[in-house]
Formats: structure tokens, sequence, C-alpha cells
């Protein structure tokens, strides 16, 4: 069996107990992709302890040069691309087409990071006093601490390292257990790339054990996490006792609106790909579906008959279009979801089952499914995160109602409305509440140069992507120069009425 390390200081190291875990691919359990350090406390002081002795020296690397480290790695995700997605296929499941898309977020955040490192603005204003000048510019903070799902193992945690790096901060990895392999990814590619030992650092194990290290320990100074809401939460509640700076990306409940005016074609094309992509395993899938009263037989029908048409298999096969889940686990989590909704009344209108047959029965695979007639209030898949390929329909009788049931939601990540009436696509941008609102778009496609994140539950007010990556990762430094050779009090202490 493969065996795969740890990577400090610039070193592959076994976990100091020499404990494992092994990693097996959702689409065929007896591909056991390799066995994994299953790292403790002992592991993370040691890559802390290396990570900030290393940020003694990369915080004053001047930040375009960090920057230029950062371009190449941008060029070595590029180069490597195809042979990237397989292994992250292997270990996740998303069809090949996906994981390459997956290492092209991760590229354009390289690449987009390398040039803001020339920009990082601050700011100049002028001072109250004579002979005085006022600045305020970024510093980092120190060792991150920086905790990833599976779902997009190379583009989720890419948007934290590499913002994280280029702002001269040093950084630890705990890549989810169910995609350790692409976390080793990072190691490898960021080395090559020349960036300096101890700078990036990758622990293995469990969320429990060294993710709860990392988020205790006093030298980490910040913890960036994706994952869900429950584990979120309580990282936050360590976060306020120990003082550290906290980004977290947890669940969501994403709606897609169609009104009768929408181009219908579209629409099935947007919740297909949002409902059955990746899955249904984003945080930003299309969850839910509330549909106007006058489409809605249409819409039922029409995306009943392509969504039975998917072809579901093994992501590294040519032809699958919709891959496994991620474990036993969450396949049975699809399974009871679709028992409740029965229980509940909601009508199963596609799928709803364990997709089994010839090599599917090696795998976590589940058909594509479809409940219709969801209630808000009545029915529990209207209001909770399955990540499972299941859609929640339900029927609305006007916009106004529909963005209510969209609203009514303990999450907040992305959103969506199909219409071709200008009025109402504007009042949803003003009165949806989600971090995310896409017109005639499902509710998946983020941009890497964008701001990414939610509001409520999904979130604590922070944004990965883009240019609001960069706030997460500094701090302020405000600085007065008086060049005036005299005591000149501040105007509060020197205000002539
Ligand atoms: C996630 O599911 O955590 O917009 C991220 C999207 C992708 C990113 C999803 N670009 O769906």
């Amino acid at each position: 069996m493969t065996k795969f390390q740890n990577y400090i200081n610039g070193e592959w190291v076994d976990g100091i107990a020499g404990n494992t875990f092994k990693n097996i691919s959702p689409a065929n359990k007896n591909d056991i992709i390799g066995e994994f350090p299953y790292s403790d406390q002992a592991d993370v002081d040691k890559a802390v302890a290396v990570a900030k002795e290393a940020y003694k020296t990369w915080k004053l690397m001047p930040a375009p040069k960090r920057g230029d480290i950062l371009r190449i790695a941008g060029d070595i995700f590029t180069a490597r691309k195809k042979e990237l997605a397989k292994i992250m296929t292997r270990e996740m499941g998303k069809p090949t087409f996906e994981t390459e898309g997956d290492v092209q977020e991760a590229i354009d955040t390289c690449y987009y990071a390398a040039t803001e490192t020339r920009r990082l603005f601050g700011h100049t204003v002028p001072s109250e006093m004579d002979n005085k000048m006022n600045l305020s510019f970024r510093t980092p903070i120190g060792v991150c601490g920086i905790i990833t799902a599976w779902n997009f193992p190379i583009a989720v945690p890419s948007w934290k390292i590499i913002p994280a790096l280029a702002c001269g901060n040093t950084v630890i990895l705990k890549p989810a257990s169910e995609s350790p392999h692409s976390g080793n990814i990072f190691a490898e590619i960021l080395e090559e790339a020349g960036l300096p030992k101890g700078v990036f650092n990758v622990i293995h194990g469990a969320g429990r054990v060294a993710g709860e290290a990392m988020v205790n320990h006093n030298d980490v100074r910040l913890i960036g996490f994706t994952g869900s809401t429950e584990v979120g939460k309580h990282i936050a509640g360590i976060c306020g006792a120990t003082n550290k700076r906290c980004s977290l990306e947890m669940g969501g409940k994403n709606a897609m609106i169609v009104m009768p005016d929408a181009n219908m074609d579209l629409v099935i094309d947007g919740a297909l790909w949002g409902a059955f992509g990746t899955t249904g395993q984003r945080c930003t899938a299309t969850s839910r579906a509330i549909v106007h009263a006058d489409v809605y037989d249409q819409f039922i029908e029409t995306l009943t008959e392509r969504a039975n048409k998917l072809r579901i298999g093994d992501g590294l096969k040519a032809e699958t279009e919709v891959g496994p889940v991620i474990h036993a686990k969450s396949l049975a989590n699809c399974e009871r979801a679709v028992k409740v909704a029965k229980e509940e009344g909601a009508r199963i209108v596609c799928g709803g089952e364990v997709a089994k047959g010839g090599d599917l029965d090696n795998g976590c695979f589940f058909q594509p499914t479809i409940v219709a007639d969801v209630v808000p209030g009545k029915h529990t898949i209207f209001h909770e995160e399955i990540f499972g390929p299941i859609l929640a329909v339900t029927k609305t009788n006007s916009f106004r109602e529909a963005i209510n049931m969209q609203n009514d939601c303990e999450y907040g990540l992305s959103s969506s409305i199909y219409t071709k009436d200008v009025n109402n696509a504007f009042t949803a941008i003003r009165d949806i509440e989600a971090g995310i609102t896409y017109i005639n778009a499902p509710t998946i496609g983020a941009e890497a140069h964008m701001p990414f994140g939610g509001v409520k539950g999904t979130g604590n007010g922070h944004r990965e992507g883009g240019w609001t990556a960069f706030e997460i990762f500094t701090e302020w430094k405000t600085v007065y120069v008086d060049y005036s050779d005299s005591l000149q009090r501040a105007q509060i202490d020197n205000y002539d009425d």
C-alpha cells in the first residue's frame, strides 16, 4: 500500500506516534489510495514551531517576490492539471472534467494573488495637523491553521493558502481526511515553486484530534475553516476563547427561484447542473427549487426526464456525468433524507434510491433525486442540508412568496432567480438574504476574483476569493509621521472652539 507522510519544514515525515488511517476511493471500496499519518498534538506542536520560526523571515520578503513564487505555483498547477485531476477524482469521486475545473480555480487564485502582492493597498489620508503624514498598511498575522473540506480538494484550500502566503503569513494545512492526497499536492507544488522551508506545512489526520490541536494552539493566530456549521461553531468558540481570528465557510441550502417568464430551457440546464453537478456536494449546490405554479408541472416533468438520463459512475470514466457521494455514511444520509421526505408526505418523482448494478455496487452511488411538493415548515428536506444529489422542489404562487421562501432558511450562501422581468430581478438582488445571488444562472459558478461567502448560518462575516480574502489574512498598521519638529497635539487635545 502506498504510504503518504506529513510535510513539515520542507521534509516528508511520518507521524510521531506512528498511527495511520486509510484513504479509500468512494467509487470503489477495493481501491485503497494509501495510508496517511493520523497526526496528534505532538505533530501539530512540531509544525507550529517550524511555521512560527519561518514566519520571521517570510514576512520580511517583499510581497511582490512572494508573488513571484505564487505565480510559478500557478504555472506548475497548469502543467500538472490533468494528472492532478485524476488524483483528486480517485479520492473524492467527481468526474475529471470537474476536478480539472477545481485545479483551474487554484490556478486563477495563484495568478490573481501574485498580482495582488503588487497592490495590497493601504490608505494615505490627510492629517489634521501641518507637516504630518497619516498612512496605514497591511501586515501579516502569523501562523495560519487551514482546515478544509474534501469537495473542492484543491480549489477551496487554495482560496485560503494562497492569499495567506501572499500576505506574508505561514501556513499549516490540515486537509480533509477524505482528500489527503490533494493536500500533499500543495506541498509538492509550493516546494517546486521555491517556497522556503517551513512556510507551508501539511498535517494529516482527524479534525477532532489534529484539527482540534491546531485550533487550540496558542501560536496559531488564525484559523480558516470550510466545513459543517456544527464544527465551524465549535471552532469559533475556541477561537473566541483563545483570541484568534477565524474565518468560517459553512453550510448552505441554496435555492433557485423560477418565475413563469423565465427561459425554461435555460432553467432546466441550470437546475440539472446546479443540483446534480458534483453529485450535489457543493456548499453552493442548488438544493431547493422554488417554482412558480404556472411552470411547476413543466419544470418537474422536463427536469425528471433529463435527470433520469444522467450517467452515474466512476468519475475516472470519460462518460460519467455524476460521480459517487463521498462515503457510505453520506449514502446512508441520502437514503434517510428521502425516507423522511416520503414519511412527511412529499413526492419522490425521480431517483430516491442507492444506484446499483455492475461496478456501482462497489461504490457509494445515489440516484439523482427530485422531491416534489415540498412545503416549508412541513418537510424537513426544505430546511436541512443533505450534501448529496437531492433537489427539493416547492410550488409558489407569487414573486414575493418565492423570496420569503428563499429566505426561510438558516443558511445564506448562494441563491438564484430565473426571470426576464428586470424589476423582479433587481428586487431579488436587494431582498434575498444570501452572500451570492445569480440572475438567470444556477447557484454555482463562483469566480476566483470575486468575494465568496455567506450570511446567517453560513459564515461569520468574512469573504474568501478576490480582494476580500486579503482582508482575512492581514492586520492594519496605522502610522503617523510628524515632520514639524514640534509637539503637535492631535485635534482632540487642541481644538479651537
Ligand atoms: C464549495 O462548494 O465549497 O461556485 C465551493 C462554485 C465553486 C466553488 C464551490 N466555484 O460552486
